[in-house]
């Protein structure tokens, strides 16, 4: 048995996968909140790369799965965030600027670098249990994983999102810029031939663009109650 199905066998799993500004942020971190289980946000791991690569002017392939071999992060569980220490200092403003995720999505493109990856994510599938956030969890990094969720929105209501988030932080922002720069996004990430963004074929959808977020997490809630057994609280 490969060594990713003995974790899943021990360890519940809920994949959520989908494009970006879809929930799948706030909606896993809810969820492990109310679990009280563990979260992967593999985005950030490209993100982390991109931000060292950046800095060290790095380029080349080899260096890139150098820098993703040994990135040294912390994730530590905050009320209303993940913060993310990268050797001890705190990132998690800037892998979330413009320039890193743009070179992240370029870096997704390339398959020797997300098998870099692998492995370090499916070791974040501890107990008492995982809420693995991104683009191929389903797909390829917990195939097997008894519950899986895509979440969608349309682009216009993720890029709102995505606006509403960058004036709470006093960064200005422009509506029709975001939509195009989301809609790039999309498509470079779905039409990648290394793990594309799509659904796996036992995901269930669910598109949030008219929902508000704790109606998405009680949805998820009561699947995971049926899937795994146990009494929601
Ligand atoms: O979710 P995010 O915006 O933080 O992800 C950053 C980039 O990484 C995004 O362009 C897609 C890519 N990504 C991926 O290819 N596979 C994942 N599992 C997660 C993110």
């Amino acid at each position: 048995m490969p060594e990713h199905e003995k974790t899943i066998e021990l360890v519940p799993v809920i994949t959520l996968d989908g494009p970006g500004g879809a929930g799948k942020g706030t909606v896993s971190l809810l969820l492990a909140q109310k679990l009280g289980w563990h979260i992967l946000d593999s985005g950030s791991l490209y993100r982390l790369t991109a931000l060292k690569a950046l800095r060290q002017e790095a380029e080349e392939v080899s260096q890139l799965i150098e820098i993703a071999g040994k990135l040294d992060v912390d994730y530590v569980p905050m009320r209303d965030h993940l913060t993310i220490l990268l050797e001890g200092r705190d990132v998690t403003d800037a892998i979330r600027e413009e320039a890193v995720g743009r070179r992240a999505s370029e870096f997704a493109t390339i398959a020797e670098l997300r098998q870099a990856l692998l492995q370090r994510q499916r070791n974040f599938a501890r107990p008492p249990g995982l809420l693995a956030d991104g683009r191929d969890m389903g797909t390829v990094v917990f195939p097997e994983a008894p519950l899986k969720i895509f979440l969608t929105a349309s682009p216009e209501e993720r890029a709102k999102r995505r606006y509403k988030q960058l004036k709470q932080k006093g960064i200005d922002a422009n509506l029709p810029e975001l939509v195009s720069e989301l809609e790039a996004r999309d498509k470079r990430d779905s039409e990648r031939a290394a793990a594309p963004l799509r659904a796996a074929d036992d995901a269930v959808m669910i598109d949030t663009t008219d929902m508000r977020i704790d109606e998405v997490v009680n949805q998820v809630m009561q699947m995971a109650s049926r899937c795994f057994g146990f009494i929601e609280v």
